[in-house]
């Protein structure tokens, strides 16, 4: 189905649709997107996937473990035929990524969407931070986002059109102790976006950074992994719960990203434990440095500073 739509398609009718323009070709209200979707195999990137695929988009779910990749696609064409396809992808390689993307590009004509989500959790105090634990949070989390950019943006140059959705993490916006590798990789993916955002409006394309609060994901499960665990990294989950209280639901934040693309969104921040911090650390950011110090000296049990941040 989703051929057919594109074949019929001028670039300059997909062009105006992305920009919300009417034109005289009647398109379906909810047409179907290209869509490739790292880290698809698991939590977030996962229900990203579930999500489009029942949107109706077809989407490419891309992930370092293959198995899973083809398992969540084979389940999501189960439900959706011809909507989903799992591909082996390391976003630590940038030549496979901008491969990859390209392959979408030929196959299906177009590319409307690119996820870069894939990520991994480096947790710690910063004088556990080895050299390892900086060098792997900054090739996945960063260098991998860089790499989908890499591939995806001249592409939707070209078309005039397309969505790039980076996931940072709220810790990409506020100060976040016992893990400053993960965090300062996160700014970097905000930053990054944003700024890239500001030049790609101007071409037609058009790009958003997610920035959860705590998903229940394996991620809270797997900190630090192939790396020398840290003292706090085997309680990331219970510290997450002891902060936010509660987790938010992966499918819960595809939604919010759903509906944050559809908006054209700059920065999608979910759930509202993660909204509010935010705000704190726009609008009174001592008091979200107090916070954080607060928070720090509570998870280690360590002695009161002398002066605060
Ligand atoms: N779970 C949270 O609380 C949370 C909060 C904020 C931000 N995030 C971010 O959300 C994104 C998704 O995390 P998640 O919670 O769904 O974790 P997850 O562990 O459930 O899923 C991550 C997926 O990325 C894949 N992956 C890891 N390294 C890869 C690589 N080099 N190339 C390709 N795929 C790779 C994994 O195999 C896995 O399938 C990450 O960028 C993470 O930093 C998560």
């Amino acid at each position: 189905m989703f051929d057919s739509v594109a074949a019929q398609g001028t670039a300059r009718a997909l062009r105006a649709e992305h920009r919300g323009i009417r034109t005289e070709r009647k398109e379906p209200a909810t047409m179907p997107r290209v869509a490739v979707v790292t880290g698809g195999a698991s939590g977030i990137g996962h229900a990203l996937a579930v999500a489009l695929a029942a949107r109706g988009d077809v989407v490419t779910v891309a992930d370092i473990d293959e198995q899973a990749a083809e398992t969540v696609a084979k389940d999501l064409r189960a439900r959706h035929p011809g909507r989903a396809e799992g591909a082996a992808l390391d976003v630590q390689d940038a030549a496979a990524v901008a491969g990859l993307i390209q392959s979408v590009k030929d196959k299906r004509g177009r590319v409307d969407l690119v996820f870069n989500n894939a990520g991994i959790s480096i947790g710690g105090t910063a004088e556990e931070h080895t050299l390892d634990h900086w060098n792997r949070a900054i090739d996945v989390n960063l260098r991998g986002v860089v790499h989908g950019v890499l591939a995806a943006y001249p592409i939707m140059l070209e078309q005039g059109f397309g969505h790039i959705i980076n996931t940072a993490s709220l810790a990409g916006l506020v100060p976040s102790p016992l893990k400053i590798a993960y965090t300062a990789t996160k700014h970097a993916v905000v930053g990054l976006s944003l700024g890239l955002r500001s030049e790609a409006a101007s071409h037609g394309v058009q790009v958003s950074v997610v920035c959860p609060g705590y998903v229940d994901t394996p991620l809270l499960d797997n900190v630090n992994r192939g790396l020398p665990q840290t003292a706090d990294g085997a309680h990331a989950r219970e510290r997450a719960i002891k902060l936010q209280g509660k987790l938010y639901l992966p499918e819960h934040l595809a939604r919010d990203v759903l509906r944050g693309i559809d908006r054209n969104q700059a920065v999608i921040v979910g759930p509202t434990y993660a909204r509010v911090a935010w705000w704190i650390a726009r609008f009174t950011p001592s008091l979200a440095l107090r916070s954080a110090a607060k928070n720090f000296r509570e998870m280690r049990s360590v002695p009161e500073p002398r002066h605060v941040a």
